[in-house]
């Protein structure tokens, strides 16, 4: 149903539109295998616009639990801003507006009684570039917890910052500095500590916005062999602008281009044979 609406609109563009677009006008059907059953998120006809500018058109994929999505593409072509309307961290940018549905196990987050707190904890995030608070390495993990209610005593909140650490992979390495600051780790140990942080209130989703862009080959891995490991419990949305951490990482890949998600597709196939030309153009180093 959904696939007969978007060839409808794409037929009825392409009049309009003059010749030199034809890139852009057979860009705007996804293709692929971009739905599935029980969806974790379902995102339906996703526009999002910054004042007059638009930047997402009419994007709609699942992701499903438990999966590894990869989201891929040229600077500009809007995968953070994509990324950042899965738990209304645009709601944040100032002029930002975004329309269509985003289901959270069914639910739409951008409902007006949604709380916005409980979704991030829910849908958690990760940045570019590790961003401790300016607190201590305990504190960096318990803060979320106890915002949350979810420590009933110290020895609760000891066990989940204990628990966050060892699930991203950091607890050796400063279960005996955990009152000093957080600032104070190398940079893979603090996307590891902002990774714990996010663990720490038991989300559903993690959104990962290139986390490993200011990271060394070493710690890069780390990072990866993590997110494999946190996709046993935990559906991931990873942005990245390496295709070899896409294909090392994920089980499926978008790939976005001028603000439209052009296909989504499993991972091998799209790094072996993408099914759209301008998925090919990229992953061959043509543009991007
Ligand atoms: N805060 C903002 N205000 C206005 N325009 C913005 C803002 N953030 C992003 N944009 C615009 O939206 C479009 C998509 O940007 P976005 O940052 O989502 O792309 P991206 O794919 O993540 O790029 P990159 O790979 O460089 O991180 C771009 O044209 C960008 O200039
Ligand atoms: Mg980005």
């Amino acid at each position: 149903m959904k696939e007969a609406t978007a060839a409808t609109k794409t037929a009825k563009d392409s009049k309009s539109s003059p010749k030199q677009n034809l890139e852009v006008d057979q860009a705007q059907v996804t293709v692929g295998n971009r739905f599935c059953e029980n969806p974790k998120m379902s995102m339906r006809d996703v526009n999002v616009f910054y004042g007059d500018k638009q930047a997402i058109y009419d994007v709609s994929v699942d992701i499903a639990k438990n999966e590894v999505i990869a989201m891929i593409g040229p600077s500009g072509c809007g995968k953070s801003t994509f990324l950042r309307s899965l738990n209304r961290m645009n709601d944040t940018v100032d002029g930002c507006k975004v329309e269509g549905e985003v289901l959270l196990d069914g639910d739409n987050i951008y409902h007006k009684n949604l709380d916005v707190v409980e979704l991030r904890a829910r849908v958690g995030m990760v940045f570019q570039k590790p961003n401790p608070f300016p607190k201590s390495i305990f504190e960096n993990i318990a803060y979320g917890p106890k915002i949350h209610g979810l420590a009933d005593s110290r020895v609760d909140l000891d066990e989940i910052v204990e628990g966050s650490l060892k699930k991203a992979g950091l607890w050796e390495e400063v279960k005996e500095r955990l009152h000093q600051p957080g600032t104070g780790l190398s940079g893979g140990q603090q996307q590891r500590l902002c990774i714990a942080r996010a663990i720490a209130v038991s989300p559903e989703v993690i959104l990962m916005d290139e986390p490993c862009s200011a990271l060394d080959p070493i710690a890069t891995a780390r990072i990866e062999e993590l997110i494999e490991e946190l996709s046993q419990n935990f559906t991931i949305a990873i942005v990245t602008h390496s295709m070899q951490q896409a294909a090392r990482v994920s089980n499926r890949t978008a790939y976005f281009h001028l603000g439209k998600l052009i296909e989504v597709n499993p991972t091998e196939q799209v790094f072996t044979m993408p099914e759209h030309q301008l998925t090919e153009a990229y992953i061959t180093g043509r543009f991007g």
